[in-house]
């Protein structure tokens, strides 16, 4: 059974990965700090798949603990999810953004060098393109100037793979640039589990909807949009974690003639704010208490994927609409109340 290194992999996409893994025959050996994820993810996974996850707690800013990983197993390819990602966090403490993301990343493909591990997925974002001129996205559309060090990491670090590669022949890797991941796994089993306040859209409204939290707050309705909302590209977690079982194979199974490739990962649809909070109260039939407020810094105004390459090239497409999304997101919010 090939062994896959998933860093990150009690965290939200790291783990409905995960479980993709397993159903496609891999075997997922996880690295996670645990700072915004869980240990119970493990037997969460476990309940799924059936199978325990083999875990260590480590921080990819320690390269000498991360070797020992690479030593005891014997990995063939990295999916690599471990990162900060709060991006309002980022603009605060930018250092602390630059170090996690990107010397877990130097640290991690030293490390694959080192041990002769050839492929990489990494975990990239629809933010390297910034507020776009023209919409949707396709893969060359223009990388402009991050909005935020959390963007700019993820630029660097597309960056920094695309010269490892060039440099050393054995290696290759997919950049996956996700657009905004919801929903949760059908069994309500997993699905995010920020810790403390969320700051994304979904969490905070599902909090709101669940009465943890009191009140949505709408940022912004003057945008250029018909609603005057911010339009985003809602994609389903487990679509996306399908695209990197895909996307892993491609890799191994050489089917690219190119060493390092980019794919968007979204459903080609965009979405407002408005048009979310609108969608769950009528497939959920509860009513959310939210306020519009001022724009939040650094939100672009709309975005949403060309997802043509990624559809031809990787045989791959989004399958769920937006009502299944928010109803399996509901679905594990509602366990999470009765957990709780
Ligand atoms: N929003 C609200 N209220 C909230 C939270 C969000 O109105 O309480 C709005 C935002 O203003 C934005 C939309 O909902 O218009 C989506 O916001 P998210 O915070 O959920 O996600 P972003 O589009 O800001 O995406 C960012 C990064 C992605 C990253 C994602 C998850 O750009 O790269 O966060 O970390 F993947």
């Amino acid at each position: 059974m090939k062994e896959v290194l998933v860093t990150g992999g009690t965290g939200y996409i790291g783990s409905h990965t995960v479980v993709e893994l397993h159903n496609s025959g891999y075997k997922a050996i996880i690295v996670d700090n645990l700072s915004n994820s869980h240990r119970s993810m493990l037997k969460r996974l476990e309940d799924i798949t059936g199978v325990t996850p083999k875990f260590y707690k480590k921080d990819l800013k320690d390269q000498e603990s991360l070797r020992e990983v690479f030593k005891e197993n014997n990995i063939t390819s990295v999916i690599h999810f471990a990162a900060s990602k709060a991006v309002s966090e980022s603009v605060n403490k930018p250092l602390l953004y630059y170090k996690n993301n990107l010397l877990g990343t130097i640290n991690l493909l030293e490390l694959m060098e080192a041990y002769h591990v050839s492929s990489m997925i990494f975990s990239s974002s629809c933010t390297v393109y910034g507020e776009p001129d023209k919409l949707p996205v396709t893969e060359n559309s223009e990388i402009k100037p991050a909005n935020s060090p959390y963007g700019n990491t993820k630029q660097v670090c597309e960056e920094i793979i695309k010269d490892a590669i060039a440099s050393n022949d054995a290696l290759q890797a997919i950049s996956l640039r996700y657009f905004n991941p919801i929903g949760a796994h059908d069994s309500g089993k997993i699905g995010e589990f920020p810790s403390g306040i969320p700051n994304n859209l979904m969490p905070y409204l599902l909090e709101v909807a669940a009465g943890k939290l009191e009140q949505l707050s709408v940022f912004g309705d003057d945008y250029n949009t018909p609603d005057g909302s911010c339009i985003r590209d809602y994609i389903h977690v487990v679509d996306l974690a399908k695209a990197h079982v895909v996307s892993l194979q491609r890799l191994l199974q050489n089917k690219a003639k190119e060493k390092y490739g980019v794919f968007n990962l979204g459903t080609g649809t965009g979405y407002s704010v408005l048009d979310i909070i609108t969608t769950f109260e009528k497939t959920i039939g509860k009513k959310l208490n939210y306020k519009v407020v001022d724009r939040r810094p650094g939100d672009v105004e709309k975005i949403y994927a060309d997802t043509s390459y990624a559809n031809d090239k990787l045989g791959w497409k989004a399958k769920s609409g937006l009502e299944e999304m928010l109803q399996s997101s509901w679905k594990w919010q509602q366990r999470l109340m009765e957990e709780t």
